[in-house]
């Protein structure tokens, strides 16, 4: 079987969220959530591009704060699950938004992103749970901070290192391996574990979810991801340090295996 086909089709997930779970009460909370970590990171005016946009609520959170944005996504459907989602924001509905569909480890696609923006880079780049998919997040980290300019935002969250994330690997391995029909049976399995799991660590309910998520479709993303990297919160300081950023803001994972959410700024 080919990397490509090992890749996670987070494309189908998102349009499928997009369709069934995504509610007006869902975007609020995406807004707010998305303001709160953006917190003391100006968006009017500047210039803000998001790697791995997705389902593209942070993208069009930002198009909505007066960003002039850029969005960039290896899958190609979530080009059309931004298009359909653009009515959740009224403010961004008609903004030009230039998207590049590839990946962040290409040189092509970095090229086409810095051509957006007089002198490549930008005020903010963003990138939300998406350079420990890429199968390289090493490089994709130091890409993504290449797009940075002096002074500017780097936003980023990665999966959180644990004992338990090299099974983790293995599942997510294995789901992208099997037939359809095994990657429901898949999901049916899972879906009860993680709540109790989640219920055990946060006494709380655990279909609760922030950013305007949902917990059924963020099992699918949980058990599916694949590529899947993990690094502790030292770690990706050491390394953004290491490419001349000084932390603003780090928030822990909520649960273990969850994202461990940063913001930098590019000395
Ligand atoms: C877990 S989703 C996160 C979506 C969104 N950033 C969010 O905050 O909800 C990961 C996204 O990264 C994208 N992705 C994976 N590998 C990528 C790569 N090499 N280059 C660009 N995007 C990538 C996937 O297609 C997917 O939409």
């Amino acid at each position: 079987m080919d990397e490509q086909k090992k890749q996670f089709d987070f494309g189908e997930n998102w349009d499928e969220f997009s369709r069934k779970a995504l509610n007006p009460e869902r975007v609020r909370q995406a807004r707010d959530d998305f303001s709160k970590l953006l917190e003391g990171t100006e968006l009017q005016g500047r210039s803000f591009v998001d790697i791995g946009f997705g389902q593209g609520l942070s993208l069009l959170a930002a198009t909505a704060s007066g960003a002039f944005t850029v969005g960039c996504d290896i899958n190609p459907k979530c080009k059309e699950v931004l298009d359909a989602n653009r009515r959740c924001f009224p403010e961004a509905e008609a903004a030009c938004i230039p998207v590049i569909t590839g990946s962040i480890l290409d040189d092509a696609v970095l090229n086409n992103i810095r051509a957006t923006v007089p002198g490549g880079q930008f005020d903010i780049v963003h990138s939300w749970g998406v350079l420990h998919h890429t199968g390289n997040m090493k490089k994709a980290i130091v890409n993504a901070a290449s797009l940075v300019k002096p002074g500017g935002r780097f936003v980023l969250a990665i999966y959180n290192r644990h004992w338990t994330s090299p099974v983790w690997f293995i599942i997510k391995w294995f789901y992208n391996m099997m037939p359809k029909f095994v990657r429901k049976i898949m999901i049916l399995i899972f879906y009860p574990v993680i709540w109790l799991a989640k219920y055990a660590v946060t006494k709380d309910d655990p279909k609760k979810q922030a950013r305007g998520m949902d917990f059924y479709y963020n099992v699918i993303d949980w058990v599916g991801g694949y590529p899947y990297e993990y690094a502790s919160l030292d770690k990706i300081e050491k390394m953004l340090a290491g490419l001349g950023f000084a932390p603003v803001k780090k928030i822990p994972a909520q649960v273990p295996t969850g994202c461990n959410e940063f913001v930098f700024e590019k000395l």
